[in-house]
Parts: C-alpha cells; structure tokens; sequence
C-alpha cells in the first residue's frame, strides 16, 4: 500500500495523530550524520538546470542508475510499478512531497548518492554506477518531481 494512502487511512482506523507526525518526522530527519551537516549543507549544484542537463538526469534515472526501480518512473516511490514488500526497511522517497524537497539541500542529496542510507535499500551509486557529475544531473531531474512538472512528459506514459 502506498505510504500516504496508509497516512491518510490513520485516522479512519482510530491510531492516533501522534502516530502520524511520528512518521513524517522520520521521513525529514536528515540522513548526513549530525557532525557532516554543517559541511555536507555547503555543497551546490554546479550545474544549471538546462534542458540538455535535466534530459540527461531523466535519462540516468530510467536506465542506467535504475533509481525508477524503486523510486518509480512518477518519483513517488513505491508506486504502481513496484512490488511492496520486496523492499526492506523504510519505503522509498516519494519525490513529489514538498516538504522533503524544501528540508534537504542539494548537498545532503549528493551525500546520499555517494553514501547510502544505511539499513534501507538505498545504495551508494557514486562511484560504482554514476560519476559525481552524472549524480548531479539526475538530482536536477530528482528537484523536478517537487515543482509538479516532472515525468508527466508524454513518453512516460505506459
Ligand atoms: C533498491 C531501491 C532503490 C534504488 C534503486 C534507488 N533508491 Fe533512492 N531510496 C530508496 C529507499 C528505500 C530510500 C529511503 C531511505 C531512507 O528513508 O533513509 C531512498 C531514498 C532516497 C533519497 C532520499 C534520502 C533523504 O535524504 O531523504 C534520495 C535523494 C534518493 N533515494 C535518490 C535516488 C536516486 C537518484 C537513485 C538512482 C541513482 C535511487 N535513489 C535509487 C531506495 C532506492
């Protein structure tokens, strides 16, 4: 079941809305180690969000860097074209929430791609699948799944 149709479920089923709040605070409690933040904080994007760089990030994400595979074509994690239960641990991001893109800079998103978040299935992709510029150009595409004009390109439609 999708994540935010659980949430939004909650209530009907009688669990308190303590429960709720609990799970959007795990979802944007920073996943760089305390002592990292600060430093992790300062890296930008170098670069522009062009149509050539964004073409080529939709590109990594679909193929080669499969982040589509648990993150779904949509971005919205776990979506129709994911099996549940394959996965352990927390679900994948759903990149189309707002308040996840605004509580994470560009930098604490390229320390995970080159870090992991452990005990889930996100995987270190930096150096093994992508180089760091690759990585960068995929995170634009990532930041466009939180401004409603993502993948809703005619060709992602099955
Ligand atoms: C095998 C499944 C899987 C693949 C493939 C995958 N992810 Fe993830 N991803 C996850 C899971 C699970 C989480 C949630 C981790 C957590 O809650 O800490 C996640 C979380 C993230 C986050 C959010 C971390 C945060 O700070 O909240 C980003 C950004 C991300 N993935 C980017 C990507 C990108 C880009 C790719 C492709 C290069 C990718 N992922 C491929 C499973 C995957």
């Amino acid at each position: 079941m999708n994540a935010y149709l659980l949430l939004a479920l909650l209530p009907v089923l009688g669990l308190p809305a303590i429960s709720v709040l609990g799970v959007v605070e795990a979802i944007l409690k920073p996943r760089v180690p305390v002592n990292q933040l600060q430093q992790v904080r300062t890296w930008k994007n170098p670069l522009p969000p062009t149509e050539e760089t964004i073409a080529k990030g939709k590109k990594l994400f679909e193929g080669k860097a499969f982040c589509a595979t648990c993150h779904g074509r949509d971005g919205k994690g776990l979506g129709a074209d994911i099996e549940p239960g394959t996965l352990k641990g927390p679900l994948p991001r759903n990149f189309t929430d707002k308040e996840w893109q605004t509580a994470r800079t560009d930098g604490e998103l390229l320390w995970i791609l080159k870090n992991g978040s452990k005990g889930t299935a996100m995987a270190p992709f930096i150096p093994l699948i992508l180089t760091e510029e690759e990585a960068w150009e995929v995170l634009l595409y990532v930041r466009l799944f939180g401004q409603n004009r993502p993948a809703a390109a005619p060709e992602n439609q099955p």
